[in-house]
């Protein structure tokens, strides 16, 4: 009789690294709801065993093929695999040049993001003075992005993404959904023109309240969901994280965790699926430990608000849509969480929420649909609720 095992997810991804296909379980194993979905996630197969000949069925392909040609030549090197390449964008219009526009902007040009950021903004002079002091800083940093700004909304025109941060910000007591009859006004002007001037886009909406605005935005553009995603949960997931990371005293990177629902009250940070160090957050973190992470994720946004007075976050802000960006050039996999209208998927249908999604070229192009533990399931529930009577839906 085998002693039992608990197969975790690295278990499975130690194997699938190794080139293996099929996961082998033992009478007596215990297999996490963590490994089942890196097995799902990971294309590799849970079988009952023990089985037959495990090394010669459970490896794939190419892998067979590299151990058998190193074994008639040790001298063989295998062709290192092609880097993953990002799709430069041609075109990225940003709609608002102020704090998260403005630094979307310089961290885009760093990173060599597109042929072109145009930058639009209502205050005079703003978006054109940022787009030259960015093209300067070209001559330090060699970037290649050329960087144009104005007023007009017709700079948008042949955009292939259009990142919406234009409209008010929070000032200190305000909830984001304050902010609705303001911001909407601003969204459906900025569609009539992403609509008739750069009708293929994929938009990134930030504008706060940030589900509300995604709706608007559908609304306003009439394009598919698939091109309208609202940009907040790579933002409270950067929160959470961070919350974790400290509370635990790791690094940031060593934490695994996402949010999802609303970008406001009704956020969903998701404990039941985040890990430390591989490890389930009970492992490093007391209950209480773990709340005031949560609370810290829900309350990040308010608690900068606070702190500066006037206006809100900018760099998290603009790193998390950058995040959006570098998954629909193909410069990150997996999923990530956006803002989507669903439906149907998580039993919700018609209401923009957080959802986890893969991106690419095209915008969506999968939700990914996780297990969840009942209370957040009903927490994504309630979250589509509210939003729905917040727009009167
Ligand atoms: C925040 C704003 C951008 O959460 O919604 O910081």
């Amino acid at each position: 009789m085998n002693a039992s095992r608990v197969i975790g997810a690295e278990a499975v991804e130690d194997a699938r690294r190794k080139g293996r296909i099929v996961f082998e379980v033992l009478p007596g194993d215990i297999v996490t709801a963590l490994a089942q979905e890196a097995a799902q996630r990971l294309g590799i197969r849970l079988v009952d065993g023990p089985l037959e000949k495990p090394a010669l069925i459970c490896t794939d392909g190419a892998v067979s093929m590299r151990r058998a040609l190193y074994r008639r030549s040790p001298k063989w090197v295998a062709p290192a695999k092609a880097p993953r390449k990002a799709r430069r964008l041609g075109k990225l219009a940003l709609v608002g040049a102020g704090g998260v526009g403005g630094t979307v902007a310089h961290l885009g040009a760093l990173s060599d993001i597109a042929h072109e950021i145009a930058l639009i903004d209502i205050t005079p002079g703003m978006a054109a003075a940022l787009a030259m002091d960015l093209n300067h800083t070209a001559g330090i940093t060699g970037a290649k992005t050329r960087c144009t700004g104005g007023t007009s909304l017709d700079l948008l025109a042949g955009a292939d993404v259009v990142v919406v941060t234009a409209g008010r910000a929070r000032s200190p007591g305000m909830s984001r959904a304050d902010l609705i009859t303001t911001n909407a006004r601003v969204i459906r002007q900025t569609a009539e023109a992403i609509r008739t001037q750069a009708p293929d886009a994929i938009v990134i909406v930030v504008t706060n309240p940030l589900d509300e605005m995604t709706v608007e935005m559908l609304r306003a553009t009439g394009f598919a969901r698939e091109r309208v995603l609202g940009m907040a949960g790579t933002l409270d997931s950067a929160r959470f994280r961070t919350a974790l990371a400290r509370a635990a005293g790791v690094d940031a990177r060593d934490v695994e965790a996402i949010t999802l629902g609303s970008h406001g009250a009704e956020m969903a940070p998701i404990t039941s699926r985040a890990t430390i160090k591989g490890r389930p957050l009970e492992v490093y973190l007391s209950a209480e430990q773990i709340d005031d992470c949560v609370h810290d994720a829900v309350t990040g946004g308010g608690q900068v608000v606070a702190l500066k007075k006037t206006g809100s976050a900018t760099i998290a802000p603009a790193h998390a849509v950058i995040e959006v960006l570098d998954h629909i050039r193909g410069a990150r996999t997996g999923p990530v969480p956006v803002s989507i209208l669903l439906r149907g998927e998580y039993g919700i249908h018609d209401v923009v929420l957080g959802v986890p999604a893969f991106l690419g070229a095209t915008g969506l192009l999968k939700i990914e649909e996780l297990r969840l533990s009942a209370t957040e399931t009903q927490n994504l529930k309630a979250a589509a609720a509210a939003i729905r009577e917040r727009l009167g839906l």
